[in-house]
């Protein structure tokens, strides 16, 4: 077996270093990490370029390079998190924390536009991208739309893969909310954050041909996200077009 090239094992080791750092901190030079570790500064290099791709480094010319965390960018469009995730580069799995079908309650059912005793799905994923926590996603879906859902592997797969291959589910139509949030203390383990920490909530209500299929309360740790979307003038689509900014329920 091939020996482990040298630069990997350099990333190996500024990986932990790096992790335990806080962003911003800056990452010493090709230079000196070179005289350091004992290696070329091919070497040194070739490291400082793989941790660059994974997102923990971000170099600045004239400046030194600055420790960062992989932020993967959350296009506002109706994509999944699965698409997301892979149009960074990086593997989407997930851990089910709950999956359960019960009487969906007045407040869910009006959000669903469904019966207050009619039952819903509840599937609580942890979503990780590389293997690190990224996400806690909690979705509701009227179960009448989802038969048997639960037969899926939804630890490995998409949601949005399987609604369309099994239930003919495309979305056509959502609606996302955008607020600041901090993570609650029963989550903070799960995503290695601390509890009390700035956290991002993104709620979507997607439908097909206009009936509400998903209800996703998806909140991701402050330092993994950001949010990038297409603007264009106010006045492109209209007078009644409303703001996206609207005070907090
Ligand atoms: C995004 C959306 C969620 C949606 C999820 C589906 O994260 N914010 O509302 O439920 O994607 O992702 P996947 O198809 O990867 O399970």
């Amino acid at each position: 077996m091939d020996a482990q090239p040298k630069y990997l094992a350099l990333v190996d080791r500024l990986r932990l270093d790096i992790e335990a750092m806080p962003t911003g901190s800056s990452v010493p030079s090709e230079r000196s990490l070179a005289a350091e570790q004992g290696v070329s500064r091919m070497t040194a290099r070739r490291a400082l370029d793989e941790l660059e791709r994974e997102g923990l480094l971000r170099r600045e010319v004239g400046r030194g390079s600055f420790v960062t965390r992989p932020a993967v960018s959350l296009p506002l469009r109706l994509t999944s998190f699965t698409e997301d995730v892979r149009a960074r580069g990086l593997v989407p799995s997930s851990r089910v924390l709950r999956l359960e079908t019960a009487a969906a309650g007045t407040d869910l059912a009006s959000l669903l536009g469904i019966p207050a005793s009619a039952p819903v799905t509840r599937l609580h994923r942890l979503r990780l991208a590389d293997g690190r926590p990224m996400a806690i996603e909690r979705t509701a879906l009227p179960a009448s739309a989802v038969p048997g859902i639960d037969e899926h592997d939804l630890a490995s797969g998409s949601l949005y893969e399987i609604l369309e291959s099994a239930y003919g589910v495309r979305f056509d139509a959502g609606e996302q909310t955008i607020r600041a949030g901090i993570i609650a203390d029963a989550d903070a383990a799960c995503l290695e954050v601390d509890a009390g920490s700035a956290a991002l909530e993104l709620v979507r209500t997607s439908a097909c041909h206009g009936e509400v299929v998903e209800r996703t309360v998806s909140t991701y740790p402050g330092d993994r996200f950001e949010l990038s979307a297409q603007i264009e003038p106010a006045t492109a689509r209209g007078p009644e077009r409303r703001s996206a900014l609207r005070e907090r329920d």
